[in-house]
């Protein structure tokens, strides 16, 4: 058996289930055999092609790295030997210290010069779980040099995390980014970088094969020629909705809620052929000029329509079936403090009616075994949450929710701990926007 480590996005569970849909939908056999909020281990029965583990990376939203699993300590011990209070235990850190896998990585070094990484991955967010992550991110940086020097490297040097985590103030990062790692060349031999991940059961070593390529979705997004803060979807979250609608290179995909053609540049990225709906034409140029933009940047000829249109009305506009479905429709106001809930209630119907008829004339031109991946609001109101009714909202279009996370497939060592339980029954996922007064949740629905 071999395993792979993946490295998860914000939203861990929205991250797995994105990526056990993945393998499940391309008929690979694997299960999630143990998982951190920060790290995904799958087994698999035999080795993965570099090929495969390539457009695995390039296709998921939610993964930002995938390494190789080399070795698994016990946990017991990594909390002995780098303890976030107390005495340290010398054999625990003799044995962790031990290196066994660093062979795998680097089987000969003598004479070379090598530039090297550890990321430390923690269960949660890296405080209270009794482990000093610093120390023992600082040791095994040191660990590896030591051992690198005495296998008769010419020189080593490892580049440790560079910046605080912006996104969270106060939150440990003992993990380089993957623009560092690319921009450093980590991971062409001997260079490497080692992935340290903690379980609430394992301690997890892992080399890094492939990294989210931050620096052409970063150009990508900039360059674009139409973007819009308040209506762009997240690259990402795109597509998270592809994988979990199903869709392989060569679909047809469509987003009958285009706006500014997120969803569809992702699409025409990984492959598929494109169709566009927007009721507002500003947003159908925009989405326009974004795919012919795409099409040049890639120096390659994609397959779209994009027109004007009422999602509600689909059936008028659309000849022939579609593979997948995925979207981000209208979420309503955009509120900028919360509202009180009645008047958000009021909304949340207008928008279920909306959701209600559009799905309907999906449904008719949606193949029979295809799916449909939707994001809907959660409105945070002065007196809680307010969510979209989904059985009100899916009366009478012939569609049912289909579970996003396969029970089968899970069978996790960390589903035990409260923190990280995965429970396969849940049918929509969040997806969270720290400050937002309109978060968002993830749903899958099929005929
Ligand atoms: C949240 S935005 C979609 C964002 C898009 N994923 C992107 O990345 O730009 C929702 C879009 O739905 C469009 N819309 C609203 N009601 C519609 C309807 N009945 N039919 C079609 N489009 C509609 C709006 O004009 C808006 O562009």
């Amino acid at each position: 058996m071999i395993q792979y480590a993946f490295v998860l996005g914000s939203n861990w569970l929205l991250s797995i289930a994105e990526l056990l849909s993945y393998f499940q939908d391309r008929g690979i056999p694997a299960t999630l055999v143990d998982h951190s909020r920060n790290i995904a281990i799958l087994e698999v029965d035999s080795d993965l092609h570099m090929e495969n583990i390539i457009e695995l990376q390039s296709a998921l939203g939610g993964c930002f790295k995938t390494g190789r699993v080399l070795y698994r300590h016990d946990r017991v011990s990594a909390v002995k030997a780098y303890p976030a209070d107390g005495k340290t235990e010398r054999s625990a850190r003799n044995l962790l210290g031990d290196l066994r896998w660093a062979k795998k990585i680097w089987p000969h070094v003598k004479g070379k010069r090598v530039r090297f990484g550890v990321s430390t991955y923690p269960v949660l967010s890296g405080r209270d779980e009794g482990v000093n992550y610093r120390k023992f991110t600082r040791k095994m940086n040191e660990q590896i040099k030591n051992w690198l020097a005495k296998n008769g490297t010419k020189r080593a040097d490892y580049y440790s995390y560079d910046e605080p985590d912006r996104r969270v103030p106060g939150r440990l990062n003992v993990a380089l980014w993957p623009k560092t790692i690319q921009k450093n060349n980590l991971l062409t031999p001997p260079s490497a970088e080692v992935i340290a991940a903690f379980t609430s059961r394992g301690l997890y070593i892992a080399q890094t094969l492939i990294v989210y390529d931050s620096l052409l979705q970063q150009y990508r997004d900039e360059s674009r020629p139409y973007i819009s803060a308040e209506i762009s979807t997240s690259p990402k979250v795109c597509r998270t909705l592809l994988n979990l609608a199903g869709a392989r290179p060569g679909d047809t995909v469509l987003d009958p809620f285009c706006g500014t053609g997120t969803v569809l540049m992702e699409a025409a990225l990984l492959g598929m052929k494109c169709i566009g709906i927007d009721n507002d034409g500003n947003q159908v140029q925009g989405t326009k000029s974004n795919l012919k933009w795409l099409a040049q940047d890639l120096g390659q000829k994609l397959e779209y329509s994009v027109v004007v249109g009422d999602a509600r009305h689909l059936t008028s506009l659309i000849s022939g079936q579609v593979d997948a479905v995925a979207f981000e429709p209208s979420l309503g106001e955009v509120y900028k403090e919360k509202p009180e809930r009645p008047r958000a209630l009021e909304e949340m119907r207008a928008l279920t009616k909306l959701y209600r008829e559009s799905l309907t004339e999906i449904a008719k031109i949606l193949r029979p075994d295809g799916r449909i991946a939707m994001t809907l609001p959660v409105v945070n109101t002065k007196s809680g949450k307010l969510q979209i009714d989904v059985r009100d909202m899916l009366r009478e279009t012939g569609l049912e929710v289909y579970p996003l996370l396969p029970e089968g497939m899970i069978r996790s060592e960390a589903s035990v701990d409260e923190n990280v339980r995965i429970s396969p029954e849940r049918q929509q996922l969040p997806e969270r926007k720290r400050g937002q007064v309109v978060q968002r949740s993830i749903l899958v629905l099929v005929k």
